[in-house]
């Protein structure tokens, strides 16, 4: 018997990455929810995602900083908007270029607050029900620091790292209710967030932003980055019943960036 459609969580559906995955899983007839801080961002994919369709786009303007009520909050209103959620995609984060030690503790604690706490929240407001129901894939945009720590990414190697080990026991406690949470880590991967990482670089070494960013751009393994669209056909694969005995686990999209065998 083959499922009803897919109501989708995207979380940094504005931009980047997110967007891209809405994109997808609208043409292939899902249902989203856009979340992220700039409502007029939003209200315009949703226009054009809705246009495009045939599944329909959804926003909700809110600082996934603000935990857990922002979580809450977000799944509250994807009752109201595209039902129950099937997926969940967290993508509102991002990654500070600075040193363990130079980074100030504020934004440690800044940057826990919205990746780490903010995934973990999303997480723990809609598994329950999908465990009750039996149905639905969680999909976490994690980062390959995470597995090569990176000492000009002191902080985004910690979140990475954490989210790693959190999302594997969450897989554990959901796979006896089939439901699944894979993190996908993505290498630098051409989106505004790449840019503004460079502009923060460029600062940290006092050199040009976009030799810097051109840099960036070559040094990958492939001589080019992937686009959003790249990681997003990744996740949407990851989403799908075509998937469905893979949990637990991370995958790369890094062009072989990552040395370890693990
Ligand atoms: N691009 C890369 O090279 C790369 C590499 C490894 C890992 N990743 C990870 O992949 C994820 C997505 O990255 P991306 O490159 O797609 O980023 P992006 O293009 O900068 O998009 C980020 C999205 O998150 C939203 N967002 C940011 N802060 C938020 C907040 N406080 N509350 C709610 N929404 C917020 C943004 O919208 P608003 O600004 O309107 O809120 C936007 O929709 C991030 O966690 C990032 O660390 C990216």
């Amino acid at each position: 018997m083959g499922h009803s459609k897919d109501r989708a969580i995207i979380t940094g559906g504005s931009r980047g990455i997110g967007r891209a995955v809405a994109e997808q899983l609208v043409a292939q007839g899902s249902d989203v929810l856009l979340v992220a801080r700039d409502g007029q961002a939003l209200a315009q994919r949703a226009g054009e995602l809705n246009q495009a369709g045939p599944g329909h786009a959804f926003w909700y303007a809110c600082d996934m900083a603000d935990q857990p009520d922002a979580a809450n909050r977000v799944a509250q209103y994807a009752q109201a908007s595209i039902g129950e959620p099937t997926l969940l995609l967290n993508g509102a984060g991002g990654a500070s270029i600075a040193g363990a030690l130079d980074a100030p503790w504020e934004l440690w604690q800044q940057d826990f607050t919205l990746k780490f706490w903010g995934y973990l929240a999303m997480m723990r407001a809609v598994l329950p029900g999908m465990m009750a129901r039996q149905r639905g894939v969680i999909v976490n945009l994690v980062g390959v620091a995470g597995k090569d720590p990176n000492p000009n990414l002191a902080i985004a190697s910690a979140v990475n790292g954490a989210l790693r080990a959190v999302t594997k026991v969450m897989a554990d406690e959901a796979r006896s209710s089939r439901v699944r949470l894979v993190n996908v880590n993505p290498g630098a991967t051409d989106t505004s967030l790449l840019t503004q990482m460079a502009g923060q670089m460029a600062e940290r070494v006092q050199r040009d932003r976009t030799e810097v960013l051109s840099e960036m751009r070559s040094g990958s393994p492939f001589g080019s980055l992937p686009a959003a669209a790249d990681v997003a056909q990744l996740v949407v694969f990851l989403m799908s019943e075509q998937a469905q005995y893979i949990t637990g686990t991370s995958i790369d999209i890094d062009g072989g960036a990552h040395r370890g065998l693990a």
